[in-house]
């Protein structure tokens, strides 16, 4: 579905990445995993254009493109919430921008606020919450999007074990239910293991993929599953000598 090739960016003198090819199946779920620094956010908004890329191209269902702003639904790492807006209007932003039917879009709204636990705070500012909850409520913003492809940076990173055990399943039913293809960034290889179908474990700059590897068999997976254990041991092994060397 999304196929990119020799994508290059730089910043400067610094190569970020030179040569990076992706391909996305169709309504698969593809985990990103790599040291901090290495480039994986810079990817993200190269992908979607938020920032300009050196080279490379970009194709989506077999065409050209120059980005995947209008494509993707994208939650950059930073939650990007406007402080002067309510959590409730932070989230229909979007759709207020786009023109959509502001009923429907405010019953979505409504019923994913309960979904990610903050029905009740529909009123609150950013500055009034967590960090967490600001997390959540950027994954609200970004769901609003009835977009094919999501591309999620570290959505999980600040919450405690059991929200984001409960919002990870949310993400599969997305993947499931929905039929989202998703791309999505983490630090947490357990969370790799659990919902993708593909893990790409990435090297520091300029960033290359160190190894891909795809998981069968069906989710949510159990973490005792010993191939599983196997595969978690192989990715932090692979990290670590690459960090070492
Ligand atoms: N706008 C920018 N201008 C200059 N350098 C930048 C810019 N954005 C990112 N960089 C540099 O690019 C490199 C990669 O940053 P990036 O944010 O993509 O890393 P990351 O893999 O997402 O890290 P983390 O896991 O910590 O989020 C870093 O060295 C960073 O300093
Ligand atoms: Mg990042």
């Amino acid at each position: 579905m999304l196929n990119v090739s020799r994508l290059n960016k730089r910043f400067g003198d610094l190569s970020i990445f030179e040569n990076f090819d992706l391909m996305l199946p169709r309504n698969g779920f593809t985990v990103l995993i790599g040291p901090s620094g290495c480039g994986k956010s810079t990817l993200f908004n190269v992908l979607t254009g938020v920032v300009a890329r050196d080279g490379g191209e970009i194709s989506w269902c077999g065409e050209e493109i120059s980005h995947l702003r209008d494509t993707s639904a994208y939650m950059q790492q930073k939650d990007l919430l406007l402080p002067w807006f309510s959590l409730m209007d932070n989230a229909l932003l979007p759709a207020k921008i786009a023109g959509e039917n502001m009923a429907t879009s405010s019953q979505k709204a409504i019923s994913l606020f309960k979904r990610l636990g903050l029905d009740g705070f529909e009123t609150y500012r950013p500055g009034e919450i967590s960090g967490g909850m600001k997390q959540r409520c950027a994954l609200v913003r970004t769901l609003m999007f009835e977009r094919a492809l999501v591309l999620l940076d570290e959505p999980l990173s600040a919450l405690d074990a059991i929200t984001r055990r409960s919002l990870q399943s949310l993400l599969l039913m997305l993947q499931i239910e929905f039929e989202k293809t998703i791309l999505m960034i983490t630090h947490d290889i357990e969370e790799a293991i659990w919902l993708a179908d593909e893990v790409l474990v990435l090297s520091g700059r300029p960033m290359r993929v160190l190894d891909q590897f795809t998981l069968t068999g069906p989710k949510p997976r159990r973490l005792d599953d010993p191939e599983l254990i196997k595969i978690k041991e192989y990715v932090l092994t692979l990290l670590q000598e690459y960090t070492a060397s």
